[in-house]
């Protein structure tokens, strides 16, 4: 089936924006993509008539009660979560994660093992890495191939032991694109007895994420990255949940999920959460035609857009490939596409990243240099003292024509 890009297209008002008669390439949206009209709206309407503190007896207290009820119910769609009471709303995925990891460590002894990956964001990382320190446990790295840019899971199997608590792991990179197989990631853990975590940051604006057959005991992920407002968002099982001691103020409720969620929450957030998730049913919906109920429209226009999106991976991957000197930092064989998000990085032998960056700025191409946070992986990969990679990262809204232009413009900013 083809995507009605132009119909995509036209969900995305800033997709149209100009500066100085040059239209906006959008290419750093694994920072944060941009927001269809749906969520703007769903945004407005909140502030405008649902503006208020929830568990009042009044009109607006009331409506924010059935925002944060909707949100709750279209991210149970959006990650096949069992229960709304595992979605835990916070500010992003960072500050939840610091959070929650203040409530899984007071459950560890020292001695007791942590696995974390060379392959992650350092919110995925540095909060482990505290808690480790905090409540002396030992850390354990799980190294990826510099090759292939994959984990070789074997070496998962060597660092499991009995004393392993918590294995730590990404949906995808935020540099390379390389997609985990987080289902067997999973598997493993749990039999060794441990939990896992998995930030989903950069794999749910891409894949459909499922928390059931995934078999993880945390899920996190930022409705930003997904075509929505800033806010994050934590599924966690329940029986996991409830073993954790929420740190909290002593009037916030003790239940689910509220007692994980500190303070006010920002209810347009939510409601521009739920949009977003719309917004994918949307398109399974009217461009896929699905039938069925949101979830099923979910899986279909996920699964439309993503593959959609490999092509524009393919595609400028092998544009990036032509340019002489430059070095792709990531899965580069399209017979391996479904193995990678289309977050692609590179680096150039003789162009530092930042430079890169700002030539296709001046051509109103938007890219992120730098080591994006994946500090690790910088740092495995040798390019964190060398100002880290070019990151261009299209989605499903971005076409053809743009990848062509963006590689143009390589072209002719690295002289080849
Ligand atoms: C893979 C990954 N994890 C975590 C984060 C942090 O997310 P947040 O900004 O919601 O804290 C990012 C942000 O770029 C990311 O790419």
């Amino acid at each position: 089936m083809t995507i009605n890009i132009d119909r995509i297209r036209g969900q995305f008002p800033s997709l149209s924006e100009t500066d100085d008669g040059k239209p906006r390439l959008y290419f750093d949206n694994p920072a944060g993509t941009q927001v269809p009209q749906m969520v703007v709206d769903r945004m407005a309407d909140c502030l405008l008539h649902s503006n208020a503190n929830i568990g009042g007896y009044f009109t607006t207290s009331i409506r924010a009660g059935e925002v944060a009820d909707g949100a709750r119910a279209a991210m149970v769609d959006f990650l096949n979560a069992p229960s709304p009471d595992e979605i835990i709303f916070g500010q992003n995925m960072t500050s939840i994660t610091f959070h929650v990891s203040r409530s899984i460590g007071k459950l560890l002894r020292p001695g007791d093992e942590i696995i974390l990956s060379r392959m992650d964001h350092d919110a995925n990382v540095e909060p482990w890495k505290l808690m480790a320190r905090d409540f002396n446990l030992e850390v354990r790295w799980l190294e990826f191939d510099t090759e292939t840019f994959e984990f070789d899971l074997s070496e998962l199997d060597k660092l499991l032991n009995d004393k392993t608590r918590l294995v730590c792991v990404g949906g995808a990179s935020n540099l390379t694109g390389t997609i985990n197989d987080v289902k067997t990631i999973c598997r493993k853990a749990r039999d060794a007895g441990a939990w896992s975590f998995v930030d989903a940051v950069q794999s749910a604006p891409h894949i459909l994420s499922d928390v059931q057959d995934f078999g993880c005991d945390f899920f996190v992920c930022s409705a930003y990255k997904f075509f929505g407002p800033h806010q994050g968002i934590l599924w966690g099982r329940r029986n996991v949940l409830e073993k954790l001691e929420p740190y909290k103020v002593r009037p916030a409720p003790a239940e689910l999920p509220w007692c994980f969620e500190t303070g006010t929450q920002s209810h347009e957030g939510m409601a521009g959460t739920a949009a977003a998730v719309d917004y994918f049913a949307w398109v399974g919906e009217t461009i896929s035609g699905a039938r069925g109920n949101r979830r099923e429209q979910l899986k279909a226009g996920l699964e439309l857009l993503f593959d959609y999106e490999k092509q524009l991976a393919d595609q400028l991957i092998a544009g990036l490939v032509s340019i002489s000197g430059v070095r792709v930092l990531g899965i580069a064989d399209p017979d391996a596409s479904d193995r990678r998000v289309p977050t692609v990085s590179f680096v150039h032998e003789q162009y530092a990243p930042s430079d890169i960056a700002r030539a296709l700025a001046e051509r109103n191409i938007f890219a992120w240099s730098g080591h994006n946070y994946a500090l690790e992986l910088a740092q495995v990969l040798n390019i964190k003292d060398s100002g880290g990679a070019v990151r261009i990262g299209p989605v499903h809204y971005n076409t053809p024509h743009e990848i062509d232009t963006v590689v143009a413009a390589l072209r002719d900013i690295l002289g080849s």
